[in-house]
């Protein structure tokens, strides 16, 4: 008989993936599950990737977990562009745009995000990449309805609020903000039941026309041993509240809800 598998949903792992698979399948002793990443899982830094993946994979095979990962902003944007070039057995790295089903649970992740600290890694000469950002697309070509949308960066009439940083530069703090709204387009013309973030590193949770949204934090397990962080991570509940909005809001109704269009 197959096993029912878990859906789980994770904020950034920043390169700690030894730890956050120790913490899955050790700690919180998943077996059978799904964990999507929702954008810096901290991946392409230095040339590991094979060397993590030997430490992770045979912890993952025994629990019978996948990791699923969307691009962020402190991600390798090359590992997202190719699906099948570095993803492994247990995990995937997922391309933008492209519609995922996993445990009968439609997906759309759309990775990417402005960083912060992106004047500071310039100056420094520290990674950042410039294929960072939300790449775009005509909203026209999206998806009516999805189950799902896992992104890094956040629509702007989602918590938290935009503010400008002592390392954002007006540019940087302009170039967040365009990000949001285009998200804002998304939150108001694809019927969406559930929506997951993270970048924010802090935990909000809303409702915003039916659509149930959640960024997703870090954990500070020893305050000060940045080793010991680690993200939250929550389980998949598709409740019958979520879904009875949903049918009241976009049942029967086809023209969109953005107020922009009426
Ligand atoms: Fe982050």
């Amino acid at each position: 008989m197959e096993e029912k598998r878990t859906l789980l949903f994770s904020g950034d792992v920043h390169g700690l993936i030894p730890t956050f698979v120790h913490r899955l399948a050790d700690e919180l002793s998943y077996k059978h599950a799904d964990c999507v990443v929702c954008g810096d899982f901290g991946i392409g830094f230095d040339n590991s990737w094979e060397n993590v993946y030997q430490r992770i994979s045979k912890k993952l095979e025994k629990n019978d977990i996948h990791i699923w990962v969307v691009r962020g902003n402190h991600d390798n944007p090359e590992y997202f562009e190719n699906e099948e070039k570095y993803s492994k057995e247990y995990v995937t790295f997922m391309e933008d745009y492209k519609i995922y089903k996993i445990n009968g649970v439609e997906i759309l992740p759309i990775g990417g995000a402005t960083s912060h600290d992106r004047n500071f890694r310039l100056e420094n000469n520290w990674t950042w990449w410039e294929g960072e950002k939300i790449k775009r697309v005509d909203i026209k070509s999206l998806p009516i309805k999805v189950d799902v949308i896992v992104t890094h960066q956040a629509p702007l009439v989602f918590d938290p609020v935009t503010v400008k940083t002592e390392l954002d530069d007006d540019s940087v703090h302009e170039d967040e903000l365009a990000e949001r709204k285009y998200f804002n387009d998304i939150a108001f013309n694809v019927k969406v039941k559930h929506w997951y973030y993270g970048h924010y590193h802090d935990h909000y949770a809303g409702e915003f026309k039916g659509i149930n949204y959640t960024c997703l934090g870090i954990v500070r397990k020893e305050p000060g041993n940045i080793e010991a962080d680690y993200p939250e991570i929550v389980e998949y509940k598709n409740s019958q509240d979520s879904e009875e909005i949903y049918q009241k809001l976009f049942c029967n109704k086809e023209e969109s809800i953005n107020p922009s269009n009426s």
